[in-house]
């Protein structure tokens, strides 16, 4: 499996704390049948990280990980806080990628608040050459009031990223169940941990399975977590096929 949005790297952010957290992560992400992980630390405009420092860290870590003969591939990336600024600053190249594809940006939508300029942003990112992909928006309270703000997004190329522990039911049921409609809608694309850490939010995704198949049927889960993840850090097209279908 590979897991698209994992705050691996260690003292970027909220996520790993330290070398020895990654580590042990990295440990779990493989017990768990994860072979590739990107890196995706919390990114916002004015505060960063650069993409060189995004980089310099997945290497640094990837380092780590072959001196500890764990087999687990680390990629750069990051979790893009929505913000206007952002088709200006993808164009000068100041915004990592998903694998640093030049392709792919994972986009965090606020938690609170219905953000009128979203759409904008995501077309405007369309414009430079960008797909977004909307971060667990079962988590954000706009997909409680405005589900419909999904449909068209995605109806315009969008993708959307669910996380595995909304699946599972960690954030409650209401959360696990629009992440599960969303799925059987055909409007959710990938399940991704986003891990923090080792202990109370851990790299797995297996969790997820018996959700995403009671969504939407049997291959979903390879799909989500295997077939449209490997396109999207290749670079190329996810596209209509990413649909789930049960
Ligand atoms: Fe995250």
């Amino acid at each position: 499996m590979i897991d698209l949005h994992c705050h691996i790297l260690p003292g970027l952010d909220d996520g790993s704390p330290d070398l020895a957290t990654s580590i042990a992560m990295a440990r779990i992400a493989l017990d768990d049948g994860i072979e590739t992980i990107v890196a995706t630390p919390h990114w916002l405009v004015d505060i960063g990280p650069t993409p060189a420092q995004i980089r310099t860290a997945a290497q640094q870590l990837q380092t780590a990980l072959v001196d500890h003969n764990i087999p687990l591939t680390v990629l750069p990336g990051a979790e893009v806080r929505a913000d206007p600024e952002l088709p200006a600053m993808v164009r000068r190249d100041e915004v990592m990628t998903l694998a640093d594809d030049g392709r792919y940006l994972l986009l965090e939508p606020p938690f609170i608040g219905i953000p009128n300029y979203l759409e904008q942003l995501c077309f405007e990112l369309q414009i430079a050459g960008i797909t977004p992909i909307l971060a667990h928006p079962e988590r954000a309270e706009v997909a409680q009031r405005e589900p419909e703000l999904y449909e068209r997004l995605v109806a315009r190329g969008c993708l959307i990223q669910v996380n595995a522990p909304s699946l599972h039911g960690d954030y409650g049921r209401t959360i696990a169940e629009i992440a599960a409609d969303l799925i059987r809608r055909g409007l959710a694309h990938i399940v991704a941990s986003d891990a923090h850490n080792a202990t109370s939010r851990p790299p797995v995704l297996s969790d997820a399975r018996q959700a995403v198949v009671q969504a939407a049927g049997e291959a979903a889960f390879r799909q989500m977590t295997e077939l449209v993840p490997s396109r999207i850090i290749a670079g190329r097209q996810a596209g209509d096929s990413t649909r789930t279908v049960k």
